[in-house]
């Protein structure tokens, strides 16, 4: 029942228990998308698929972890603010393990399924009038005071758990090209993810298990409403600007303070990657590239697809380059992001001439 030697939990050596508060995450596909990788024009491209863990996210990695340090320390209540997909990962989990969770969410900027997520799984939800930052702010405060247990970004114990994103990567890659990727894309927010894989690398290389010049470029991918990463990184600044004002469609990675900065910063430097800025029209448009693969995303995950597109094309991602992109949840957290992207139903009397006339109409056979 606690998935031990299993997903997250096969990678016990590198995590800090044997097994955790699990709804069975991680293991989660390494997919190859032939036209797309064709159409970049690069050696190989795969899509690591977190949306296809126990709630749609990479957040159940981190959680399965969070939430077993919060256990173990028999805290009250778990907490945390979310553009979403925390929620609704810290939601299940903490139901999981028989703990009330209380959220902080940015009014009005939600997606409609992790909201819902959040709500089945007992959450109590508190719509905060402001954005992701000002949610975050607050709830550490209110850790602080021993109101709550933290389970942002910020708690060490989470990163631990989504290590092993990089770990199945790297596993994945070696098993089919018989050499780690070159480069890891991926969608930034807090920019926990970033961190935690840059760690996960620098373990392997401490252990001898990985050569340091074979670590993968990590190349993170910002909207451009929302984009104080890359802002830093094509400064060559050694902190990260604040933005108060964020907007963006991808509303999971809406987000101006990215609090893991100091720790990922040093990771897509030293790593000799890069960071880029994608148009909410970019995102849309590899939202719809990765779901005429038979993927579905949801917009933020997109966005490493369309950070990875921008590059090839600018030559700093060259053709010889074996690639990863990340995408970090499923398409049915933003249902209404999916279907604006997609196309609209049409209406048709119910019988058969009825919907053969509408299919001649547009003539498609
Ligand atoms: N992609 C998705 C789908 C996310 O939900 C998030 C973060 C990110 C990317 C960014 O990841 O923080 O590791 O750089 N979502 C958080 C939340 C903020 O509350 O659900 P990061």
């Amino acid at each position: 029942d606690d998935f031990e030697g299993e997903g997250v939990w096969r990678y016990a050596d590198a995590l800090p228990f044997e097994a955790g508060v699990s709804i069975q995450e991680g293991a989660t596909p390494l997919y190859e998308v032939p036209r797309l990788e064709d159409e970049i024009g690069i050696e190989a491209l795969r899509i690591k698929h977190e949306g296809m863990n126990p709630t749609g996210s990479f957040k159940d990695r981190g959680m399965t972890v969070g939430v077993k340090v919060a256990k173990e320390l028999g805290v009250g209540r778990l907490a945390c603010a979310s553009t979403g997909n925390t929620s609704a990962a810290l939601a299940a989990y903490g139901s999981r393990g028989g703990m009330q969770t209380l959220v902080l969410l940015p009014a009005g900027k939600v997606a409609a399924g992790k909201i819902a997520q959040a709500s089945l799984h007992g959450a109590r939800i508190l719509e905060v009038d402001g954005n992701f930052d000002a949610c975050l702010d607050i709830v550490q405060e209110l850790a602080g005071q021993g109101e709550a247990y933290l389970l942002n970004s910020l708690n060490p114990f989470r990163l631990e758990g989504q290590k092993t994103i990089g770990l199945e990567i790297l596993e994945g890659f070696l098993a089919d090209y018989d050499a780690v990727p070159d480069r890891i894309v991926l969608p930034v927010g807090n920019a926990g993810n970033t961190s935690a894989l840059y760690k996960a690398f620098r373990e392997l290389v401490q252990a001898g298990a990985l050569d340091e010049d074979d670590v993968p470029k990590l190349t993170g991918v910002q909207a451009e409403g929302a984009a104080p990463m890359v802002e830093a990184v094509e400064n060559g600044a050694d902190e990260v600007r604040r933005w108060e004002d964020v907007e963006t469609r991808a509303t999971a990675i809406r987000i101006g303070n990215p609090v893991n900065a100091p720790k990922a910063l040093p990771g897509i430097r030293e790593t000799d990657g890069t960071a880029v800025a994608v148009s909410d029209e970019e995102i849309t448009e590899a939202q719809r590239d990765i779901a005429a693969e038979g993927i579905g995303v949801e917009p933020a995950s997109a966005a490493s697809v369309a950070g990875l597109r921008k590059l090839r094309a600018e030559g700093i991602v060259d053709d010889d380059e074996r690639v990863a992109c990340l995408t970090t949840g499923h398409l049915l957290k933003d249902p209404d992001a999916a279907a604006a992207a997609g196309s609209e139903p049409k209406s048709v009397p119910a019988d058969t001439e009825g919907v053969l006339a509408s299919l001649a109409s547009e003539g498609s056979s």
